[in-house]
């Protein structure tokens, strides 16, 4: 199983703090944000990872993680998405590094404690998505579930207006090899991106994707608010709760 971090687009949602750098380096309590989903896969076992970055401070990445040896990486590999062409793009740079193998997917804003090991020893075909509930579900993809088996997904809406469920798709996903063929069946979107939900519903056509619950903290940190929360909830975990509090209170 390889390991695919993309940390691609200009996060113009958090200007003017990503004048200056590239958002998956600006800090989360102690750590740049992109230690977050590195972590998440060493952690799970998969020690070979390529990150697929873009715009003008891609190179701020080398000084940062270097060849990954501080984080138990045994290899990495860079690549440059040189628009912001949409994730299933960023995906698309990874075929060459990815080979026969399956990959595991995160993307480079999201960062959560939870424990994803059982599900990548247990994957061998198909796709794998991971659903946390949230507040704000019309943020994210949302999935649908079938009326009848409502362990079913039977479509993923991309950011819907009137999301039928508090579930969101977080931005985690494990693929078998067939995910580049799909990529290249997509069409840009109406923000002409190639969309990462199109990749998903084509599996779901397929038959090929099942899903499991996150258990733990998720969130992505794309926003001022997320980018907060995701502070907050880092701090606390590795503070404690009571020294949190100490910090906060004037
Ligand atoms: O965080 C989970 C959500 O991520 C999912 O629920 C959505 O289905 C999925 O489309 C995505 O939505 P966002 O609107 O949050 O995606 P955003 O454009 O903010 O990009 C998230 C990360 O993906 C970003 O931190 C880096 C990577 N990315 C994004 C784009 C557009 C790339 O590497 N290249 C890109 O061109």
């Amino acid at each position: 199983m390889k390991g695919a971090i993309l940390a691609g687009g200009k996060g113009s949602r958090l200007y003017p703090l990503t004048y200056a750098t590239n958002k998956h380096l600006l800090p989360v309590f102690d750590k740049p944000m992109i230690y977050y989903p590195i972590q998440t896969l060493v952690s799970a076992g998969i020690t070979e990872i390529i990150i697929v970055t873009g715009g003008p401070h891609a190179g701020d990445f080398l000084h940062v993680l270097k060849n990954g040896e501080d984080f138990g990486v045994d290899h990495i590999e860079y690549a440059y998405q040189e628009a912001e062409g949409g994730i299933a793009e960023a995906l698309k740079l990874c075929e060459d590094f990815v080979g026969k193998d399956s990959v595991t997917v995160i993307l480079g804003d999201n960062c959560t404690d939870a424990d994803i090991k059982d599900e990548v020893k247990r994957f061998s075909k198909g796709s794998v998505v991971f659903l946390k509930e949230v507040p704000d579900p019309q943020r994210f993809g949302v999935p649908v579930f079938d009326k009848v088996d409502k362990s079913r997904i039977v479509r993923i809406d991309e950011k819907p207006k009137s999301p039928t469920n508090n579930y969101a798709v977080t931005g985690l996903y494990i693929y078998d090899n067939k995910v580049f063929d799909y990529i290249k069946m997509n069409k840009p979107s109406d923000r002409g991106e190639l969309e990462i939900t199109d990749v998903n519903n084509r599996y779901i056509n397929d038959g090929k994707m099942s899903w499991s619950e996150l258990q733990g903290f998720w969130s992505d940190a794309g926003t001022f608010e997320s980018l907060y929360r995701t502070n907050v909830f880092w701090t606390k975990k590795k503070l404690g709760q009571d020294q949190e509090k100490k910090l906060t209170n004037f």
